[in-house]
């Protein structure tokens, strides 16, 4: 019988997810369903609630209803806790939904697997206070970096953020206050990237042999992508790869199957016709 899964999100319509899905469940022999679905946030419990009703096994969700998300689940993870959002939600045996957040946890192996980059003893710098800059702190500082420092435009939201995690290796500030620090690994979370923007950064502020990565990935590099370019990053990197990762972690939470991504990655970055992988 096949399972019928979707991705609930607004703007949807340009959503990779139903064909990474469809990619997953073929390497993998799993016969199940996979579509996108507009879904605006007053109308996402009903939504949710149609779609296990009607036999839905499980859900993907994105902006802007990862919040929504973690409010409805009947149980979360840890790490959709820390989070405070959801991106997967599952349908258990017993009826209940449970809850997990696999987009920082997407990032890690795109950096640490796929970009055989090494976080522990790094200093991290991560752009935006946003729910994406969130999502990302518990796992980055699983890896154990020597730094983590939060920064953003608001600079009262970074400092609290950073607050909330408790760890004297975690700090928020703004963006005038990196002058004259460096680091070995830039993220940017805010979402300058849609509308072509950058945030202020100051010079000097990436390392030599440092890396860049936009969370955010298109079919051109991102403005923050380019700006790594122009300040030698030794990597520049887009969130394709995250995006990836991400479903593959879902994808194992709903069928217990972890699919091999390197495939479908390169696949994807030929299509789009430019080389963001290095
Ligand atoms: P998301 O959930 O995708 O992170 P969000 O919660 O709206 O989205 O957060 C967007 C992030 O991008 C925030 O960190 C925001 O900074 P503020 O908290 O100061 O609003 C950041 N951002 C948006 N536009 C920006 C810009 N032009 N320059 C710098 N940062 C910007």
């Amino acid at each position: 019988m096949t399972d019928h899964y979707a991705v609930f999100g607004q703007p949807i319509s340009h959503s990779k997810s139903p064909r990474i899905h469809q990619f997953f469940a073929a390497q993998t022999g799993q016969d199940l369903s996979y579509t996108a679905k507009e879904v605006a946030p007053g109308q996402f419990g009903d939504s949710v609630r149609a779609f296990f009703d009607e036999g839905g096994k499980g859900l993907n969700c994105t902006v802007p209803l990862k919040e929504l998300a973690f409010a409805f689940a009947d149980q979360t993870t840890a790490r959709a806790q820390r989070a405070k959002a959801v991106n997967t939600l599952a349908l258990q045996n017993d009826g209940s939904v449970l809850g997990d957040n696999t987009d920082g946890c997407g990032l890690v192996t795109d950096l640490t697997v796929n970009h055989a980059l090494t976080l522990a003893g790094t200093r991290i710098l991560i752009l935006g206070a946003g729910g994406a800059g969130r999502g990302i702190i518990g796992p980055l500082l699983d890896q154990a970096p020597k730094k983590l420092v939060i920064a953003n435009r608001t600079v009262e939201k970074a400092v609290d953020l950073a607050k909330e995690f408790d760890n004297p290796i975690v700090n928020g500030c703004g963006f005038a206050d990196l002058k004259g620090q460096e680091f070995a690994i830039i993220l940017n979370a805010t979402s300058t990237s849609l509308s072509g923007q950058l945030p202020p950064l100051p010079e000097g502020v990436l390392a030599g042999q440092g890396v860049c990565y936009d969370l955010a990935y298109g079919n051109q590099p991102t403005a923050f992508v380019r700006w790594g370019w122009a300040n030698n990053a030794v990597k520049s990197l887009d969130g394709l790869g995250m995006l990836v990762e991400q479903a593959a972690e879902a994808f194992f939470i709903w069928r217990g199957v972890r699919p091999q991504t390197q495939t479908l990655i390169e696949q994807l970055n030929t299509e789009r016709g430019i080389l963001i992988v290095s």
